[in-house]
């Protein structure tokens, strides 16, 4: 078994307007890389090396044209593409062959996922083949978010997507594993009544089968999403800040890919030859 990565990066952006007009929302920057690169690394982080973007069909050739076949950061990319909004889950289907009877894991490409021990808790849902996992995190605005309800165990209750009176302030994250069933049961779904195929629907099936933990994330990690003007700004920020104080740059695919030994050192200096920015010189720094 070989866990296979999607990462979505799909949707019209339309709460990002005019920004988006033109250009996908997921390679909109956030302060000093594309947005695509954080979930990217996440990705890596998990160990996972096999990954399939999806995207519109006026933007996919932009995902490639930046992120080519991944060689440069150790990893085997691929693309295909959503003709239509048809919603979260059906990643999965779009995906099947790709997925080819593996655990697969999903990832927003508007997510971003930071924190100390991060890389810990996603390997571990890697390596639980059997289980899905799905991650919790604390909002003030719970009703943009799938809300959870669970026991004192941890035991899943039930999920609700986007209620108007939410039952808790605990909300699943766009960060989800699934076993090797995924494309099958992402395939029984039926469309809701805004016409997709919800990804709390496959979650609602997978509670139904006794196969999904919950793992919490605690307020040590930062988890945010980019889908506004406002939203963005505030992730820029937060990158900034952090980077400055700490003098190292956050979610860097060339980075991590050389610390996983994904890439050797020649390659990484190679890959910089023609680099400049400073992007490229934190990069070269490194070596
Ligand atoms: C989606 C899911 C929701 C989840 C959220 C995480 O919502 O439907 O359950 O909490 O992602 O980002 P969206 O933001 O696509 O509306």
């Amino acid at each position: 078994m070989n866990r296979k990565g999607i990462i979505l990066a799909g949707g019209s952006g339309s709460r990002l307007f005019p920004s988006t007009k033109s250009i996908s929302k997921q390679l909109v920057p956030i302060y000093d890389k594309p947005m695509i690169y954080y979930p990217l690394s996440t990705m890596m982080k998990a160990g996972i090396s096999e990954v399939l973007i999806i995207s519109t069909p006026d933007h996919i050739s932009l995902f490639q044209n930046l992120l080519g076949d991944g060689s440069q950061f150790g990893i085997n990319l691929y693309y295909e593409v959503q003709d239509y909004p048809g919603g979260l889950a059906q990643a999965f289907i779009i995906g099947e062959s790709f997925i080819d009877s593996n655990p697969c894991c999903l990832i927003l490409g508007d997510n971003i996922f930071l924190g100390a021990g991060l890389e810990e808790l996603l390997i571990s849902a890697n390596n639980d083949t059997k289980n899905a996992t799905i991650f919790s995190y604390r909002v003030s605005n719970p009703s943009r978010f799938g809300v959870i309800e669970f026991d004192e165990n941890d035991n899943i209750l039930g999920i609700e997507e986007k209620p108007k009176d939410p039952r808790s302030n605990y909300v699943v994250t766009g960060i989800y594993f699934y076993d090797s069933n995924v494309s099958k049961l992402a395939k029984e779904l039926s469309p809701s009544p805004r016409g997709e195929l919800e990804i709390t629907d496959l979650n609602l099936k997978y509670i139904e089968r006794g196969n999904i933990r919950l793992k919490k994330m605690s307020s040590g990690f930062t988890w945010l999403d980019t889908g506004t003007p406002e939203s963005m700004m505030e992730a820029s920020n937060f990158i900034y800040t952090l980077e400055k104080r700490q003098g190292r740059k956050i979610s860097c695919p060339e980075e991590i890919a050389l610390q996983k030994g994904l890439i050797s050192k020649e390659e990484f200096e190679n890959n910089l030859k023609d680099a400049s920015g400073d992007y490229a010189e934190y990069l070269k720094t490194l070596l």
